[in-house]
């Protein structure tokens, strides 16, 4: 006969238990507890709530605070992904590992699946992190991306050099270039859901810009790319991946041209990446309304992705040795809130045009988990995302949020 103490346990246990469970991280939820420990739990935790030092409804300062999940707010369909390092793919940053896998349903690999870090050497190949990386979105049930096969950086000198040290020829560079595909998209098929096949092939003006690739091998090296791809995962989306499409018109028509000559040549491209890389005043939100417009024509799907807004002032970095101007770094303590408001409005302001094209894009990837973990620090402070540095929410979070949870 269960004991009155008992009973009361077993109703507190499970009431309780959901409330708490939301500030208590994955790890502790898959602890089997007992109600003798639960029990214990429940008398310090009440033990704390009395002494105010802790309160069960607001998350403990190493956990980030989750109250909605961006993923179960997107329209449907939709990926919200962020890029992830490899401290947060291998599980050794706990906090970020909770904050990507309850808010976010999909992944990119911020630098692991680069040709630097994958194919250090013509007959070496390095998959260990690499392969940790696709099973942390495959085990959390995400889409997992890949970027990115073809870039002017990030890939090793010796892919673009002939054996006296010029550049290799181009039958040369193709067969790296096929065997590199080849290998890797092979590894991940049926587990990478797409790839950005090319990275930033066009300058600002829209012309091809001049990398090694296309000096090597030829106008064509992007067609070739795509035709790998294709060949190593034919299941695979494949996407032509670019910064600034949406704040320089003529870029945009460039890679405008890249599209209609992949379709004219009867090669598979599925989506044209926008990166993203953002400030408060630009692009604008017409801008932004017309790039995706105009990408979507050529009957490719669109996304942003690489999303994150620089509050920074363009500054040079300091000489060796010299101090940063303080002009330079201006946010050291923390971001004033009219900072905070604007950001909150730009990010609110471009996920209601997403929202407005939601039939056209599929996904929105942010280039980061939280502010320290941005590439926009480099030396500064910077707040570019979502979560600030102690993994909690930021009004641009909230207002994000309430767009998305507003929409029709
Ligand atoms: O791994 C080495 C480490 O061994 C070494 O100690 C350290 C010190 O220099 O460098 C580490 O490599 C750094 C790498 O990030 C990993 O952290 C490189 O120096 C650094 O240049 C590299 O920066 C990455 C950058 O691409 C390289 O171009 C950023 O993390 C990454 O966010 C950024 O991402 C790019 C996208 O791929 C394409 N679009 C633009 C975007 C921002 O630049």
């Amino acid at each position: 006969m269960l004991s009155q103490m008992q009973r009361a346990l077993r109703i507190v246990h499970s009431g309780w238990k959901a409330r708490i469970l939301t500030t208590v991280p994955e790890r502790v939820k898959q602890m089997r507890v007992s109600r003798r420990v639960f029990a214990r739990w429940m008398s310090a935790a009440a033990a704390l709530a009395a002494s105010g030092r802790w309160n069960p409804l607001v998350a403990p300062p190493n956990v980030a605070a989750q109250p909605v999940a961006l993923k179960d707010l997107v329209p449907k369909g939709w990926l919200i992904g962020v890029a992830i390092n490899q401290n947060q793919s291998d599980g050794r940053d706990g906090v970020a590992v909770d904050l990507v896998t309850r808010q976010f349903n999909a992944i990119s690999p911020e630098n692991l699946l680069k040709f630097q870090s994958l194919h250090p050497e013509p007959d070496r190949f390095t998959f260990d992190a690499q392969d940790r990386y696709v099973a942390f979105g495959l085990d959390h049930g995400m889409a997992v991306i890949g970027h990115t096969l073809v870039w002017h950086s990030q890939t090793p000198a010796w892919v673009w050099a002939a054996t006296d040290g010029g550049l290799a020829d181009r039958a040369t560079m193709l067969e790296r270039m096929r065997v590199h595909i080849a290998t890797v998209v092979g590894r991940y098929k049926g587990k990478i859901r797409g790839w950005d096949v090319v990275n930033e092939a066009l300058n600002d003006d829209g012309t091809l810009r001049d990398s090694p690739w296309r000096r090597g091998i030829g106008d064509d090296y992007i067609a070739k790319a795509f035709e790998f791809a294709r060949e190593a995962d034919p299941g695979a989306e494949l996407y032509y991946n670019d910064y600034n499409l949406a704040t320089r018109p003529a870029k945009r028509a460039g890679a405008i041209r890249i599209i209609k000559e992949l379709q004219q040549r009867g090669l598979r491209i599925d989506a044209v990446g926008e990166q993203g890389h953002w400030r408060l005043e630009s692009p604008t939100t017409t801008e932004i309304d017309q790039t995706i417009t105009e990408l979507r024509a050529t009957g490719v799907k669109v996304m942003i992705t690489e999303l994150d807004v620089n509050l920074l002032p363009p500054a040079a970095p300091p000489a060796p040795g010299q101090p940063r101007e303080p002009a330079a770094n201006p946010y050291v303590d923390g971001l004033p809130d009219d900072v905070q408001q604007a950001l909150a409005r730009c990010y609110a302001n471009a996920f209601r045009v997403f929202l407005k094209h939601r039939d056209d894009m599929t996904r929105v990837t942010f280039w980061g988990v939280s502010d320290g973990d941005s590439w926009l620090n480099r030396g500064r402070m910077n707040y570019p995302l979502l979560w600030d540095r102690q993994r909690q929410p930021k009004t641009a979070f909230e207002e994000v949020a309430k767009v998305l949870m507003a929409k029709s």
